[in-house]
């Protein structure tokens, strides 16, 4: 396995079934000082640089209070318009990344456009992280989700996952590359205009992803381990900012999670949203036995925790 001192972490294509393994043995080790509610000294000579060029309030915040639990410094900013690459200067990945390489140890990114992230670190003398570009990859995420699966389900193996939603997301093409290295099953149900690229299904097919695709939730509830949900009402992911319209969609039925919907699913099945949410997971669902993605959300922390480590050189 190779080393993660140093290391980016922009996408789960190349990663390897031992490096999942690795990253939730640290993430379990680091797991009591989140718990506890302490911050500690583990990286106190080192600083976190976020670089936000989209909203986010879990992926930011989650890497900056990791950093803060592993007693790090954070700098960074969260609104690029009030930066010289949001104004009139347009300033470049290139040279930003330039400037951004001396003022930290480790680079956080999120970008609107797919392989920003990428472009940073081929300048960057630091460790790059995406955290989310585009449509691209969101893979703090998922490593984060399949984390939550393995310790609220025990494993990953033998699992169905049932991927509700707009599947051209981002986190969607990150889970499907990470089941390639489980025995686990990933399951599409997606509207029409939000189905998997052709291309992204012959990646799969290529990584030995096992995959289907179904047309309505009633063929699928019954089977599903993992309920793995995106929205379909949400913002274009190539934009750097949208605004709410006054007239917005209300998502079909077909692609909504509803306590009636849920006495349809096994006992033990769990339900996994990244957040925000739409109406595709109605509130009704967080009080049943299948809710996780407040679990989920603590996990970030926790995963970040142990990235951060790791790129940084305090765990092996
Ligand atoms: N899950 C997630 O990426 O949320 P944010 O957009 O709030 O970071």
């Amino acid at each position: 396995m190779r080393s993660f001192a140093g290391r980016d972490i922009l996408s789960l294509k190349e990663f390897e079934r031992a490096e999942f393994e690795h990253v939730f043995q640290v993430a379990d080790a680091l797991e009591p000082i989140a718990r506890e509610r302490k911050n500690t000294d583990i990286a106190s000579d080192k600083t976190l640089v976020t670089a936000f060029y989209q909203p986010s309030t879990r992926t930011r915040l989650a890497h900056e209070a990791a950093m803060h639990r592993l007693g790090g410094h954070v700098t960074g900013f969260s609104d690029a318009k009030m930066t010289r690459a949001g104004d009139f200067y347009q300033e470049s990945i290139k040279d930003t990344v330039h400037m951004l390489e001396y003022y930290g140890d480790v680079l956080v990114m999120r970008h609107f456009q797919q392989g920003a992230p990428h472009e940073a670190a081929k300048w960057a003398s630091i460790p790059v992280i995406n955290a989310g570009d585009g449509w691209g990859e969101h893979p703090t995420q998922v490593l984060t989700d399949l984390y939550t699966v393995e310790k609220e389900m025990g494993s990953v193996d033998g699992k169905t996952f049932v991927c509700i939603g707009d599947h051209r997301m981002r986190t969607m093409h990150s889970i499907g590359y990470a089941l390639s290295q489980f025995d686990a099953e990933m399951v599409i149900l997606a509207p029409e205009d939000m189905s998997p690229t052709e291309e992204f299904l012959a990646e799969l097919d290529e990584k030995g992803t096992a995959w289907r695709i179904v047309d309505h939730i009633d063929e699928v509830i019954g089977e599903a381990d993992v309920i793995y949900m995106e929205p379909v009402v949400q913002p274009d992911y190539t934009q750097s900012h949208q605004e709410k319209q006054d007239e917005y969609g209300m998502t079909p039925a077909n692609y909504q999670i509803t306590r009636k919907v849920m006495e349809k699913a096994k006992g033990s099945s769990i339900v996994l949203h990244s957040l925000p949410r739409m109406d595709e997971l109605l509130p009704e669902v967080d009080n049943t036995r299948h809710a996780r993605y407040w679990q989920e959300a603590y996990n970030g922390v926790v995963m970040r925790m142990a990235l951060l480590a790791l790129v940084l050189g305090k765990m092996e």
